[in-house]
């Protein structure tokens, strides 16, 4: 039985005054039951965790470097977030792959770094506009996953998300159907290279979830939460995600 996760991914948004809103968070949700997890903006990590540490919200990254230290100027490092308070990290957001050139090559390096460095990889997948329409999106899924995923990624150190690139941020989102498709083809694809152990990953669904299409994705198989971008800002969005999950 895989556990549930709402993830937040705050993205370049958010200073201390913002924090208000993971204490309504925390203050609305004392006993979840589900795993919660919030990704804000490197500067705010350790205020964030502070905050959540007595909580059920766990914190992460959104990125971190392949490398434990060195001279990488504006890198961040797995054990830098560790000792921030993270317990995971985002990798290979499709933003990440298009501002900053990341390749399936360097996202495997960083979840490496990641998995070794006790951190919780959150490894990002999805196909573009095109990819869709040209009726690629299964193998650019495939391509990107093993490419991606390192050989020691495990069950309780490896967490997929499926971001379809064209629903990040649109307000559009795959047909059900589509959504499914992609998420069975995901879980194929693990429990064909890591056995029982792909049977235990979770795989969230991500790009434009909602509080009002949060409960229709919750019911697709194979969907076992969801990494939220701009619904994850406010206690007042994320909150009833968080609920259409625990219902689910
Ligand atoms: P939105 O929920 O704002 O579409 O962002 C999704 C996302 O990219 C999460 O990582």
């Amino acid at each position: 039985m895989r556990r549930k996760l709402a993830a937040g991914n705050w993205k370049m948004n958010g200073t201390a005054a913002d924090l208000t809103e993971v204490k309504a968070l925390i203050a609305a949700n004392p006993t979840p039951t589900v795993d919660l997890l919030l990704c804000p903006p490197a500067t705010l990590l350790s205020r964030m965790s502070d905050i959540t540490k007595d909580s059920a919200i766990a914190t992460g990254g959104q990125d971190c470097h392949m490398n434990g230290k060195g001279a990488h100027t504006g890198d961040i490092s797995a054990a830098m977030l560790k000792d921030a308070g993270a317990t995971y990290v985002i990798l290979g957001h499709s933003e990440r792959r298009a501002d900053h050139g990341e390749t399936d090559a360097i996202v495997h390096a960083k979840s490496e770094a990641a998995i070794s460095g006790g951190l919780i990889a959150v490894i990002c997948i999805g196909e573009t506009l095109d990819e869709r329409e040209s009726g690629a999106t299964l193998g650019v899924v495939e391509t990107q996953l093993s490419g991606s995923v390192p050989a020691t990624a495990t069950a309780a150190n490896t967490v997929i998300a499926y971001e379809p690139v064209w629903a990040i941020g649109t307000g559009k989102i795959p047909t059900l159907e589509q959504i499914a498709e992609v998420h069975a083809h995901i879980r194929t694809l693990l429990v064909t290279r890591f056995g029982e152990e792909g049977q235990g990953m979770r795989v969230l669904y991500g790009g434009s979830v909602k509080p009002s299409n949060a409960t229709e994705i919750f019911a697709v198989e194979d969907v076992d939460g969801a990494l939220v971008g701009g619904a994850s800002l406010k206690a007042a969005d994320f909150g009833p995600i968080i609920t259409a999950l625990e219902n689910a």
